[in-house]
């Protein structure tokens, strides 16, 4: 099939970018959309341009290193597939497409469509681990965990970080990845010892990086590759109310407040 591509292309963080065209000759049906990347990228270094710069890592859809907007849509037109397991069958020949980086802006772009998604690094840097001594492998099962929580916590655990979701909403929020990394902590025995000050420190922190607040359009969810639930936003806030009616009290007799 044949398709025509309008990209964004954009040197580096400070300069103006602007939509190129480009055809996209004898692709395959069983081409993902990355490896038809591939073949026009191929097409552009033989002919001595710049290849289109975007992301990828592993092309499975766990690493959650791809991202581009196709046609308005992060990840492409096809619901809970990231754009590497998106394939050239679900196009039309003589589809026009319109390829964009994710725009938020707590994600700069630095090239074409690769955006610096560190502000995600420092809001599990803020709270998203748990402190314990490592040592070796605990025996399987010592700590009892309730099947309902170990369910939900591993549904919350399938977030990649891949940033769809910022990227979808029109606050550019970080909510729903922040609540899928407090919440497969919090649902766990694991993670209560530091439960409260985690939330509070990820929420600082996402405030902190310019993400915007949650206003329920729920565009998060519908953009999220992984299906993560904006029941977990729902969580997160019972949580961060939670620890900061907790907190208020001692930081006001410490008189911080
Ligand atoms: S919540 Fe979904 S869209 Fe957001 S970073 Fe995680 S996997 Fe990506
Ligand atoms: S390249 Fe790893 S999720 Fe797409």
């Amino acid at each position: 099939m044949n398709l025509v591509l309008h990209v964004w292309r954009q040197a580096g963080p400070n300069v103006p970018g602007r939509f190129e065209r480009y055809e996209a000759r004898d692709i395959s049906a069983h081409m993902s959309f990355l490896e038809m990347l591939d073949v026009v990228n191929q097409g552009l270094l033989e002919a001595g341009k710049e290849p289109i710069a975007f992301e990828h890592d592993c092309r499975e859809g766990i690493c959650g290193s791809c991202g581009i907007v196709i046609n308005g849509n992060p990840h492409g037109p096809l619901p809970r597939t990231t754009v590497c397991q998106l394939h050239m069958r679900h196009f039309k020949n003589g589809d026009e497409l319109w390829l964009e980086p994710w725009r938020a802006r707590a994600f700069p772009v630095i090239k074409d469509l690769v955006v610096d998604r560190n502000a995600f690094d420092r809001i599990i840097q803020a709270g998203g681990y748990i402190s314990v001594r490592t040592g070796s492998a605990p025996d399987a099962n010592a700590i009892p965990v309730r099947k309902d929580h170990a369910d939900r916590a591993m549904d919350a655990a399938a977030c990649i970080g891949c940033g769809a979701c910022v990227a979808a909403c029109p606050n550019g929020s970080a909510m729903l990845f922040t609540a899928a990394k407090v919440a497969h902590l919090s649902l766990l025995p694991q993670g209560q010892p530091e439960r409260l000050e985690r939330v509070l420190g990820m929420v600082d922190q996402m405030d902190q990086d310019g993400f915007g607040n949650c206003t329920n359009h729920g565009a998060c969810e519908a953009a999220c590759p992984k299906g993560i639930s904006i029941d977990f936003i729902a969580q997160l806030n019972c949580d961060w109310v939670r620890a900061a009616l907790s907190y208020a009290p001692r930081e006001a007799a410490e008189g911080a407040i």
